[in-house]
């Protein structure tokens, strides 16, 4: 049997000289929940829309279920189910009748839509809210409300574009809940997510992809044994002994270190908490003083910026910027 839900050979993409998708290729597996982590720009929503078959490949090609999204791209339309990055709800009608109106936008057959629409309400977990007006709903019940609208076709496949940027931390939890639960009835969940823990607690893979190109691709826990076999050692120190402090614990403890602002990371053994202790000592003898230092397992932001050589960029189209100075939370 053909395991494979979407299969991506070599795409590329480019707008007048801009290259925006430079040659990626993964293949997604029925059932998985696969994440395509990336900052702003990466061109998360351009490999969905050609995915989706809304936008043609410069070059290369995807099919869905064996089927070609070009050739077959009706078939393909009834397998996928998709959500924007935009939450589109009428908020002046009540969730159920939001949930109608796109049930026959959909064509569900009309004896299908009462049960269809019953699920939905219930896999929102929104059963008590179904005669209220979405409009009074928060922004996690309407995104939740707009997942399952996506669902209302049975698709096979779902595609949410970043389901979750710009909620708080409860509603998105909420909505990881409503993702779970389709994909435990057997639906293959495609996401793209700004959000490092998200990516690690939601998804069984992961493709992290920077400036169009896919930098690594496996489970949460490949991707940080990627990074280090032991722990990972952080040292803050104030930003004008950085490079001074750089030098020395590569010359006298020969590790491998990166630089992240006024933060030094290095790989150490996991039974080697003396040597960071050493480290420690020694910076401070040769007068550096040492703010903070910690011995931890390698975490996603230690991947992205093993991989990338860089911390999450800034962006500025979540309302929580605070919380997103080096990477999204
Ligand atoms: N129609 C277009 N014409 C020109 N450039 C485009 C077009 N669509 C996207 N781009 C550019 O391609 C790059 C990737 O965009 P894309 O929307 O795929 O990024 P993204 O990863 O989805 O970002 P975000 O997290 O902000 O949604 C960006 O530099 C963007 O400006
Ligand atoms: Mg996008």
């Amino acid at each position: 049997m053909n395991d494979s839900a979407v299969d991506i050979k070599n795409i590329k993409k480019t707008f007048g000289t801009f290259q925006a998708v430079k040659g990626i290729s993964f293949n997604i597996k029925k059932g998985e929940i696969f994440g395509i982590l990336g900052p702003n720009g990466a061109g998360k929503t351009t490999t969905l829309n050609m995915i989706l078959g809304l936008l043609k490949p410069t070059s290369g090609s995807i099919t869905i279920e064996g089927y070609d999204n070009v050739e077959d791209s009706l078939k393909v339309k009834q397998l996928i189910g998709f959500m924007t990055q935009e939450t589109v709800v009428d908020g002046y009608l009540s969730a159920r009748d939001n949930l109608t109106i796109f049930a026959k936008l959909y064509h569900v057959p009309e004896n299908e839509i009462e049960k269809r629409v019953n699920k939905a309400l219930e896999d929102a977990n929104l059963k008590e809210f179904a005669n209220k007006a979405a409009g009074t709903f928060s922004g996690g019940m309407q995104r939740r409300l707009n997942l399952v609208k996506s669902m209302l076709q049975e698709p096979s496949i779902l595609i949410l574009d970043e389901p979750t940027t710009g909620l708080d931390v409860q509603s998105r939890v909420g909505m990881w809940d409503s993702i779970r639960k389709l994909n435990d009835k057997g639906i293959t969940v495609i996401l793209t997510t700004q959000y490092l823990e998200e990516s690690d607690a939601l998804c069984d893979r992961i493709a992290i992809i920077d400036h169009g190109e896919i930098k690594a691709i496996g489970t949460a826990s490949e991707l940080k044994r990627m990074v280090s076999e032991g722990n990972v050692l952080e040292i803050t120190l104030k930003p004008e002994d950085v490079d001074k402090a750089t030098k020395i614990i590569s010359n006298k403890f020969k590790l491998k270190l990166s630089v992240e602002g006024d933060i030094i990371k290095g790989d150490i053994q996991k039974d080697s908490m003396g040597l960071s202790i050493k480290i420690a000592q020694y910076l401070e003898k040769e007068k550096i003083h040492v703010l903070a230092y910690s011995v931890h397992l390698p975490t996603m932001d230690d991947v992205f910026i093993k991989l990338t050589g860089a911390s999450f960029r800034d962006s500025t189209s979540s309302e929580n910027v605070a919380s997103q100075a080096r990477f999204r939370r």
